[in-house]
C-alpha cells in the first residue's frame, strides 16, 4: 500500500545584514566577548534595522521555492512560527501569501509556540500533508526578536539574533518503510507549569504593548537538555532507528553547552551535531530551519541523510520530527 510523505524539497534562509559582534554589545552593557563566549558559545548575530519579520521570512521562503523549484501558485499552505509578528494581527502568513502572490483560498496561518515554533509548525504541515488535506506547504520560521530584548539586560541580550529559515514539504509517494525519503516521526510536547521560566513581561490582553524577554536562564538551561534529548530519543526511536544510525542533529540552538550536552547524552560524535548558535545566537523559531538551509546550501547535509531536529522554548514546549531527506 502507498503511503503519503511530506518531502523536503527546498530550503532557504535570511539573514539582516547588520552584524552585532560581543565587542560591540560590551559598549552597551558590562560584559565581555570572554562570558558571553565561554557561557553560551555566541561570538555575533544579525540585527534587523529597516525590515520587518515579514521581510526576513519572505526572503527565506523565496528561497525555499527556487531551491524547490517551485512557483506560488503550487503551493497551498504556509504556516509561518514566530514570537515577533510585524501586527499582533493578522498573521506574517497572510502578509506572506499576497506578496509570494499565491492563489486565493491558500491556507495561511502563524503558530506560537517559540522556540519550539519551526517544530510545531512543521509537523502541522506534515499532518495535514498525510492526512490529504494539502499537497505542499511552505513553512517558515522568522523572528525579529532585538525589538522585544530590553539592551539594558546582560542577562538576556546577548543571546539573541534576527533571522528567518523555510522549507518547502511535498507530498510523496512512500512504502510505510523507515526507508522512505520524507517526514518519517514527529513528537510534539508542552508543560504549562513552566508559563513563568521564559516570557516577555507584557502583551496585548495583560499590558497592551509587547513586553520585553525575561528567563529564569539556569531552569531553562537544565530542562533544555533534558527535553531536547528526550524528544529526539523518541522520534529516533519511532522510526525504528538507534541514535547510532543519525546522521546529523539539529538542536535548537540556544547556547553551546546545551547543545554539546545533548549531544553527549545521546551518543553522538561532536562531528554530527551542528552549531551555528556561534554566529546566528538564539533566533528562536528560525533557528532550526536557518541552521539546516545553511548546511544544505554548504553540501554539508546531503540528499538520503537522516536528521533529526529537537527544539525547545517558552511555555515550555518541546518536541522533535526524523527526517529522511
Ligand atoms: O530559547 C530557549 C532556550 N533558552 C536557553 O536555552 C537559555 C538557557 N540558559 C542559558 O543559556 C544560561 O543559563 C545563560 C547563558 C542564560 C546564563 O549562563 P549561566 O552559566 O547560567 O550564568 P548565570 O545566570 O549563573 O550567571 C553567572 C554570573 C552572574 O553573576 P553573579 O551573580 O555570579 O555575580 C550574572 O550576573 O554571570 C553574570 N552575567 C553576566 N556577566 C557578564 C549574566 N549575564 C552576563 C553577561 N556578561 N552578559
Amino acid at each position: 500500500m502507498t503511503h503519503i510523505r511530506s518531502a523536503i524539497v527546498g530550503w532557504g534562509h535570511y539573514l539582516p545584514k547588520k552584524v552585532l559582534s560581543n565587542d560591540d554589545l560590551s559598549k552597551m552593557v558590562e560584559t565581555s566577548d570572554e562570558w558571553i563566549s565561554t557561557r553560551t558559545g555566541i561570538k555575533t548575530r544579525h540585527i534587523v534595522e529597516e525590515e520587518l519579520t515579514s521581510d526576513l521570512a519572505y526572503n527565506a521562503a523565496k528561497m525555499a521555492l527556487s531551491r524547490a523549484n517551485m512557483t506560488a501558485e503550487e503551493v497551498d499552505l504556509i504556516v509561518v512560527a514566530s514570537v515577533t509578528p510585524d501586527n499582533t494581527t493578522p498573521s506574517v502568513a497572510t502578509k506572506l501569501a499576497n506578496r509570494l502572490g499565491v492563489k486565493v483560498g491558500t491556507i495561511a496561518y502563524d503558530i506560537l509556540a517559540a522556540c519550539s515554533g519551526f517544530v510545531y509548525a512543521l509537523t502541522q504541515a506534515d499532518n495535514m500533508i498525510r492526512l490529504g488535506q494539502v499537497k505542499t506547504a511552505v513553512v517558515i520560521g522568522a523572528e525579529s526578536l532585538s525589538k522585544i530584548v530590553d539592551w539594558t539586560d546582560r542577562n538576556t541580550c546577548v543571546l539573541f539574533g534576527d533571522g528567518a529559515g523555510a522549507v518547502v514539504l511535498k507530498a510523496v509517494e512512500g512504502e510505510g518503510k523507515n526507508t522512505d525519503t520524507g517526514i518519517l516521526a514527529t513528537k510534539l510536547y508542552a508543560d504549562g507549569s513552566h508559563y513563568e521560566d521564559l516570557k516577555t513581561d507584557g502583551g496585548v490582553s495583560s499590558t497592551q504593548n509587547a513586553g520585553h524577554v525575561f528567563m529564569d536562564g539556569k531552569e531553562v538551561f537544565k530542562y533544555a537538555i533534558g527535553s531536547l534529548s528526550q524528544a529526539a530519543e523518541t522520534v529516533i526511536e519511532m522510526g525504528g532507528y538507534k541514535n547510532s544510525d543519525i546522521d546529523w542533529l539539529i538542536p535548537h540552538q540556544a547556547n553551546i553547552r546545551i547543545i554539546s550536552n545533548v549531544g553527549e547524552k545521546l551518543g553522538l560524535p561532536e562531528e554530527k551535531v551542528i552549531v551555528a548558535v556561534d554566529h546566528h545566537g538564539n533566533t528562536s523559531a528560525a533557528s532550526i530551519p536557518l541552521a539546516f538551509s545553511e548546511n544544505m546550501e554548504s553540501g554539508k547535509i546531503k540528499k538520503g541523510d537522516l536528521v533529526v531536529f529537537s527544539a525547545m522554548g517558552a511555555g515550555f514546549t518541546w518536541g522533535a520530527s526524523l527526517i529522511r531527506l
